[in-house]
Formats: C-alpha cells, sequence, structure tokens
C-alpha cells in the first residue's frame, strides 16, 4: 500500500522539471478564479498594453534626444516628456486594477482552499502537520498573488520588448539586426540552464525553511510542555540543526546566483561591447547612419535587460506553477462529504449495532486497532468502555461519530448500515464531551452555542445552569460575553468541560459519547462535572469511556476492551462477579489506586 503511494509521490516530481504545456494548465486553473472580473482584468490589459508600447518608443525617443540639432532639441525633449506623461499614469492604472483583480481572486482561492480543506476527513489531517497546511494556505497563495499582479506583466513587457525592439531594429539595419540576434539565444540557453539550478535550490531551501518553521509553530503552540520539561536548549539546537541545513543549501544556491551575476553582467555588457564594435565598424564604412547607433545601442541594452529580467520572471513563474501545484492538489484530495450540503432529513438515531467492526488507521494500516468488535448500543442506554490506554476505547467512538472510513465489519443505525446515513445530517445528532476541551477564541456564549447557533439568551442560560456553570460564568464581569481562548481569559479544565457539557446539552443530541470527560479533572471539579454529565445523560443514548469506574456503575452493559476486543462484559454487579479485570479494576480503584488504568501492562491478561 505505502509503495504506491511512493511511486505516486516520485512520479509527481518527475513531472516539474520544466514549464511544459501541462503546467500551464495547471495556471489556467488560476484564470478561472479572474473570470469573475475579466472586464477589469482586461481594463488593466490595456493599460498593460499601454506601457508596453511606450517602453518600446523609450530607447527611439531616447536615442533622438541625444542625436537631437539645437532646433529640434526642445521637440524632442517635448516628445520625451510626454511619453512618460503617458507611461506613468498608465504604469499606475495598470498596477492599481491587478492589485485589485489579483487580491479578490486570492480571497476567492483562499476562502475555497480552507472551505475543502476544513471538509477533508480526519485520515488527512491525521497524515498532515497543521503548521505546514497553514504555509500552504498562506505563503502559497501570496506567491501566486504575486505571480499575477507583477510576473505576470513583466512577462508580457519583457516578451514585447524583446520581439517589438528586434523589429523595430530590422527596420534600421538588418544586418546589425542579425549580428545582434546571433548574440542573444546564447545568452538564453545560459540563462535557462542557470534558472533550473537556482530553482532546484531555491525550492529545497524553501522546503526545509518550512520544515524549520514547523518546530517554531508547534513549540510555541506546546510551550508550556517545553517550558514543563526544561527543553528550552533541546529544541533550540534542534532548531539550529534544521536552520543550519537552510544555511547548507541557501549557500550552495548562492554560487548559482552569483555565477548567474557575473555570467549576466559579462554576456551583457560583454553583447553591448561586440555590438558598438561591429555597428561603428558599419558607421565608418558608411552602411549605418551615425545617428541611428545611439538608437541601435539603447535598443540593445534595453532589450539585453529585458531578458535578463525574463530570467527571474521564468523562476517566479515555475515557483507559482509549483505553489499553483500544491494548492490545486489540496484541492482535489477527496472531502468526506459534500462540500455544498444540501439540507437532508433530519435522522433518527435508534439502536445502534456494531457487527464485527475491524479496524485499522490509515496512516498505520499494519496495526490492527480493533478486532472483530460486536456490541449493541441501545436507544435511551448508557454504554461503557472501559480499559487500558491504547487498547481501541477512543477509536471506537472516532467511528462513532465517523471520523474514519470502515472497511472491515459494520455499524448500523436503526439497521441501516451507518455509511448509507448522510454524515452531516449524522454528526448533527450527536456531541461529544472529549478530556481536553478545546475552546475557540471568542466569548462563552460562541462556545455554548457552537452547536445551535440561533439559541436564545434563556436557552443559553439554562444550558449553562444545568452544566453547573453559570455560577463561575456569572463570576466574570462581562459574564457571557467573556472572552476565552487565547486571547482572553484561561479556563480551568473542569470549567472548560463544563462549557462543554452546556454545549452539547444546548445541542440536545440524539446520541452522547463522553471520552473520559472527567479523568483530568480535581475532586471537587470531578462531582460539579460529573452532576452535570448525569443530566446530560438523562434518557439519552450514551457512550461513556470511564477512566473512574465510579462513574458507570448503572450503565446498561460495561465493555471491558483490551487490545481492540471486548475482554468482559455485562453489569457492574455481574463483572464484580465474574472476578475478572474489572473486579480487580475496581478493587484496585477503591484502594485509591486509579492511576493504574493507564499503566502499560494491567491486568488485563490474568
Ligand atoms: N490517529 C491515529 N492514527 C494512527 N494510530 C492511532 C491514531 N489514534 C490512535 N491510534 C492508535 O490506535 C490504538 C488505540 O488508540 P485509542 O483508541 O486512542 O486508545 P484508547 O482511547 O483506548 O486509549 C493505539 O495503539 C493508538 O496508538
Ligand atoms: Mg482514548
Amino acid at each position: 500500500m505505502s509503495k504506491t503511494s511512493d511511486d505516486s509521490l516520485k512520479g509527481k516530481k518527475n513531472k516539474r522539471k520544466t514549464l511544459s504545456v501541462k503546467d500551464l494548465k495547471k495556471l489556467n486553473k488560476i484564470f478561472a478564479y479572474l473570470r469573475p472580473q475579466r472586464k477589469l482584468w482586461a481594463l488593466g490589459f490595456f493599460f498593460l498594453l499601454i506601457t508596453m508600447v511606450t517602453s518600446l518608443l523609450f530607447p527611439k525617443l531616447l536615442g533622438g534626444l541625444m542625436g537631437s540639432t539645437p532646433s529640434n532639441l526642445r521637440d524632442n525633449m517635448l516628445q520625451m516628456m510626454g511619453l512618460l506623461v503617458i507611461q506613468s499614469i498608465a504604469s499606475f492604472f495598470r498596477v492599481v486594477i491587478f492589485v485589485m483583480v489579483t487580491e479578490r481572486a486570492l480571497a476567492a482561492i483562499r476562502e475555497d482552499l480552507y472551505g475543502h480543506l476544513i471538509h477533508l476527513p480526519m485520515s488527512f489531517f491525521s497524515a498532515k502537520r497543521v503548521g505546514e497546511l497553514n504555509s500552504r494556505v498562506a505563503s502559497d497563495t501570496s506567491q501566486i498573488g504575486e505571480t499575477l499582479t507583477t510576473t505576470l506583466a513583466e512577462l508580457l513587457r519583457g516578451i514585447s520588448m524583446v520581439i517589438g525592439g528586434i523589429a523595430i531594429l530590422a527596420f534600421t539595419s538588418i544586418k546589425l539586426t542579425l549580428f545582434i540576434v546571433g548574440v542573444i539565444p546564447p545568452l538564453i540557453i545560459v540563462t535557462i540552464i542557470f534558472g533550473k539550478f537556482i530553482r532546484k535550490y531555491s525550492k529545497s531551501v524553501q522546503d526545509e525553511v518550512a520544515a524549520s518553521n514547523t518546530i517554531v509553530e508547534e513549540t510555541f503552540a506546546g510551550i508550556q510542555t517545553v517550558k514543563a520539561f526544561a527543553n528550552e536548549a533541546w529544541e533550540r539546537s534542534r532548531y539550529a540543526t534544521r536552520i543550519k541545513e537552510v544555511v547548507g543549501l541557501a549557500v550552495k544556491g548562492g554560487y548559482y546566483r552569483g555565477a548567474f551575476a557575473s555570467f549576466i553582467t559579462f554576456g551583457l555588457f560583454g553583447a553591448i561591447a561586440l555590438v558598438i564594435w561591429f555597428g561603428a565598424g558599419m558607421v565608418h564604412n558608411g552602411e549605418l547612419a551615425g545617428d541611428k547607433l545611439n538608437e541601435f545601442i539603447l535598443y540593445a541594452l534595453f532589450i539585453g535587460g529585458s531578458i535578463g529580467g525574463l530570467a527571474s520572471v521564468y523562476a517566479q513563474l515555475q515557483k507559482a506553477i509549483g505553489a499553483t501545484e500544491t494548492i490545486f492538489d489540496l484541492m482535489e484530495e477527496q472531502t468526506e462529504m459534500t462540500v455544498d450540503r444540501v439540507e437532508t432529513e433530519a435522522v433518527e438515531i435508534g439502536d445502534i449495532a456494531f457487527d464485527q467492526v475491524e479496524f485499522s488507521y490509515p496512516s498505520r494500516s499494519d496495526v490492527q486497532v480493533l478486532n472483530g468488535l460486536s456490541f449493541k448500543i441501545p436507544k435511551g442506554k448508557t454504554i461503557a468502555l472501559v480499559g487500558k490506554s491504547g487498547s481501541g476505547k477512543s477509536t471506537i467512538a472516532s467511528l462513532l461519530m465517523r471520523f474514519y472510513h470502515l472497511e472491515q465489519g459494520g455499524i448500523v443505525s436503526n439497521s441501516k448500515p451507518l455509511n448509507e446515513v448522510d454524515l452531516a445530517a449524522w454528526r448533527e445528532e450527536l456531541a461529544l464531551v472529549p478530556q481536553d476541551v478545546l475552546l475557540f477564541g471568542g466569548s462563552i456564549k460562541e462556545n455554548i452555542t457552537y452547536g445551535k447557533t440561533n439559541a436564545s439568551d434563556a436557552e443559553i442560560i439554562e444550558a449553562a445552569q444545568q452544566a453547573n456553570a453559570w455560577e463561575f460564568i456569572q463570576g466574570f464581569p462581562e459574564g457571557l460575553e467573556t472572552t476565552v481562548g487565547e486571547r482572553g481569559v484561561q479556563l480551568s479544565g473542569g470549567q472548560r468541560q463544563r462549557i462543554a457539557i452546556a454545549r452539547a446539552l444546548l445541542k440536545d443530541p440524539q446520541l452522547l459519547i463522553l471520552d473520559e470527560a472527567t479523568s483530568a479533572l480535581d475532586s471537587e471539579s470531578e462531582f460539579l462535572v460529573q452532576e452535570a454529565l448525569d443530566r446530560l445523560m438523562q434518557g439519552r443514548t450514551s457512550v461513556v469511556i470511564a477512566h473512574r469506574l465510579s462513574t458507570i456503575r448503572n450503565a446498561h452493559e460495561i465493555l471491558v476492551i483490551n487490545e481492540g476486543r471486548i475482554t468482559e462484559r455485562g453489569t457492574h454487579d455481574q463483572l464484580l462477579n465474574l472476578g475478572g479485570t474489572y473486579s480487580e479494576l475496581v478493587r484496585l480503584q477503591d484502594l485509591g489506586g486509579s492511576e493504574f488504568l493507564q499503566s502499560k501492562h494491567s491486568v488485563a491478561k490474568s
């Protein structure tokens, strides 16, 4: 399995060597985003065209000015001023319009990309690093923006300068033009070769910088952990190693760039000297009017300059194609549901049944996490899952939420396979209270209404009261409007838990999943949270993953999970009488050994 994905990766790399028709087709996808503004864009191109013509005339007028006689000096200067005024006005509008068009298109691309990414299945997110995705959304789109505003204009202006300039020269002297044209292609060929090397290095530098940024992002996000383990120095050296690799690569690329710069200097000025030498000879022989030589040299200069500029334009275009490719590859990733969801009928969750469910995570397909699980979750009843850490309890919860696609065995609700139920409608009916609740930046109110955005204030307060959260919320000067999250008030684990419970209460789901919801709490919070959870679970189909066994005494059925298998099942009393793993765990917890469940080798084997 992993082999095929390797092969496809290689295939991708092979494709991205030179600009091909296929690559240009990829750029075409961007143009689709410009289509809604094609009129404005066309206007931008009109101004671009004007600047193209004026730049083309510039050397001619400059040459004329240099060769002015006292009688036409004033006229030549006026012409020149007129040209510059036109060019500056056109440049202004070209830039403004291109920026407008580009920024709007970029906004649409960013929105589509984010909108697409957020609909991708969990398997995608567990295989990718979040920092990397962030940088894709931010930097690759900027890369495209740069291309649309500047590079494209430079490309067209460069090409018109080269072609138009040569045409104008040809009118004056075919012979000298042919001489110049003979000098230019070798310059171009060497430029392209250099461009290739430079691009190769700048790409690896970019990758390496991205990798080092991941370290920065991850450690800042988890700064508490870093500090708690006094790992600053270690992280610093990890970062430094990466950064050194960047330096190494960048310096290698720098040699090519330096060589390129000196080549351009030598080639360009050498070519100019050659042209002047050749042209001066022609003037001596009377093959060319003396005052035309100025013009000729100026055009040769401008053409040479444009070719130099085109090389960087070419490199920039390749970068943009790389960025486009990654962005549109991401956009082609299969979403887990149709992005534009049509309203479907509400789902009625009845009895749920797991039938011989086998599962392994897509990212670790060789490890079987669930091994033929069968059990029922009767409507309105509570099913509890216990077992040591890593036994597969959270995986069962993930499958209930349909975070992953199930290949072996099946889960049915109301005798209907889950795969046939509309995904969004299904999730509409669930609520999850996890062990570690992450609140989004925003007000407490926004966090409570996350599952029901149109709730009234009375409903919100009612839910907060039921969740034992109202008291502490009221304690804040701003009450429900208190900002939480990264830039707001820091809530304790128990407080966040109760916000999550209020959120779930407000959503009023048919199926409730609690994944170790109380295990990270101190005993006082645990009491308040447990009380709130009991209210939440009342009469509701619930799956409770419990670390503290006292919380699941009344469950309809308790399943002891070990290595993805059910090893014991029954009510609390039945399991106690059985005298197996469960009764042992209960005995240990009563002795205060609750942490035992977390240990790697529990008594499950006995
Ligand atoms: N996203 C994931 N990708 C790959 N493996 C995972 C993922 N999540 C959990 N696992 C693995 O699946 C097994 C069961 O994990 P989990 O269901 O979280 O256990 P529990 O909740 O019982 O502690 C573990 O071996 C764990 O390493
Ligand atoms: Mg878990």
